[in-house]
């Protein structure tokens, strides 16, 4: 058996059809290709704003940045403010708020979803607090319903990190309609790719309009790539102490980036945006086959339990080795590797145990302990649509094989 990955590009000639046109036209950076994939993915997602990025870590840096607007006036981020996240966690959902000054309140992982434990939230909810940036891990959506109820109790910002999480529902809706704001990332290991490449969307306008700002260079004029005077009072603008009818092109109310992608990569996305029904399809099949033959071995290995609610579009197939079991995760995952099988961890496993984690400062809801039961004894098999009948039959029969050692 050829190697098989967690995770890959699954494309055919569209892709590269649209990435020739983009070839042909000479445009290059941001434009048609973009615009079309923002209205087709809004469409797909039900929202009014989706503003493209060049990776999901911009997605939500830019997603962030975008709340410590002086328009929000006292909801404004600042310096100092607190921020709920998990410890379980990739680290550029957490790296934002750190960028920012703010204080990031580290919350344990459920086990049973690998999520932030929602139970431990309320407690540590101060004066200061002003945010909840979390991500559905590997697809699995968090509990929506409490997290939702707690932001609105206590007027926080939500930011759904949902790079992993494409095509999850919650109680019948797509994941990532649920907070102000939403970031997605197009990396090849994602639901869909665009190599690399991201989106941020939001229902509110004024967010939307921050999210540009700090997208398009921390720039006020809101004119798409390429286009002038989409305000029809370029040279008539008063702002501060700039002279009146400055050109509003450069006239700058954000400390921004550039964090814009180019038409190729939105060209690649849009025919990969047609695929998805598909790709989601293919995932949650590949998803159930692994849990129908894992669920049987349940004295070495732990399995997700969701609710009814939550419906993921699965990143892949999450197991916690039994620390009761005769081996180890690494000696699992080392013999599966030599038979070519490929296995990642879970992130992170605990963010707080890495040395760039050392120096922060932060606080934790209680302590973390499930976080380092996931650092030492969870992994996760790729479920993307690549993955057909003929993998997952070698996946099993190599795992019957690692198991005959321990009856
Ligand atoms: C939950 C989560 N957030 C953010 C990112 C960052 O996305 P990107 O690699 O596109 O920067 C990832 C990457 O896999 C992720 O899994």
């Amino acid at each position: 058996m050829k190697y098989i990955p967690v995770s890959g590009k699954v494309f055919d000639i569209e892709e590269i059809n649209n990435a020739i046109k983009v070839a042909k036209d000479g445009w290059w950076t941001e434009g048609e290709f973009a615009k079309r994939f923002e209205k087709d993915f809004s469409k797909f997602m039900e929202v009014r704003y989706v503003s493209l990025v060049n990776s999901g870590s911009s997605a939500n840096l830019v997603a962030l940045a975008s709340l410590t607007s002086k328009v929000f006036d006292k909801k404004r981020l600042k310096p100092g403010d607190e921020y709920i996240t998990t410890s379980v966690a990739f680290p550029t959902t957490v790296n934002p708020g750190i960028f920012y000054g703010l204080t990031p309140i580290f919350v344990d992982c459920d086990l049973r979803n690998l999520n932030i434990d929602v139970s431990k939230i309320e407690k540590v909810i101060t004066k200061k607090t002003k945010l909840i940036m979390a991500a559905h891990t590997l697809g699995m959506p968090f509990n929506l319903e409490k997290i939702v109820a707690l932001a609105k109790k206590y007027n926080l910002w939500l930011i759904e990190d949902c790079c992993d999480a494409l095509g999850s529902k919650y109680d019948g809706r797509l994941v990532g309609t649920f907070g102000d704001i939403a970031t997605f990332s197009y990396y090849p290991a994602h639901q869909i790719t665009m190599g690399e490449g991201g989106s941020v969307i939001t229902n509110n306008p004024f967010i939307h309009r921050s999210i540009r700002q700090f997208r398009d260079w921390g720039r006020d004029c809101w004119c798409d790539t390429g286009k002038d005077n989409t305000c029809r009072k370029r040279f008539g603008w008063k702002m501060g102490e700039i002279p009146f009818g400055y050109d509003h092109k450069y006239i700058y109310s954000q400390i921004g980036f550039n964090l814009k992608l180019t038409d190729f990569q939105a060209a690649i996305g849009l025919a990969q945006l047609k695929k998805l029904p598909y790709f989601i399809k293919k995932r949650k099949d590949n998803y159930r086959q692994y849990y129908e033959f894992f669920a049987k071995y349940s004295k070495y290995f732990n399995l997700m339990k969701l609710s009814k609610k939550e419906d993921p579009c699965w990143f892949g197939f999450p197991i916690i080795v039994n620390p009761l079991a005769p081996f180890t995760r690494n000696e699992l995952t080392e013999y599966l590797e030599m038979n070519n099988i490929g296995t990642r961890n879970i992130f992170s496993g605990n963010l707080l145990r890495h040395p760039a984690y050392k120096e922060i400062k932060y606080k934790t809801a209680g302590k973390i302990v499930n976080a380092d039961i996931v650092m030492n004894d969870a992994f996760w098999l790729g479920v993307y649509p690549a993955i057909g009948n003929e993998e997952i039959a070698y996946v099993k029969k190599i795992i019957m094989k690692f198991l005959s050692k321990y009856k």
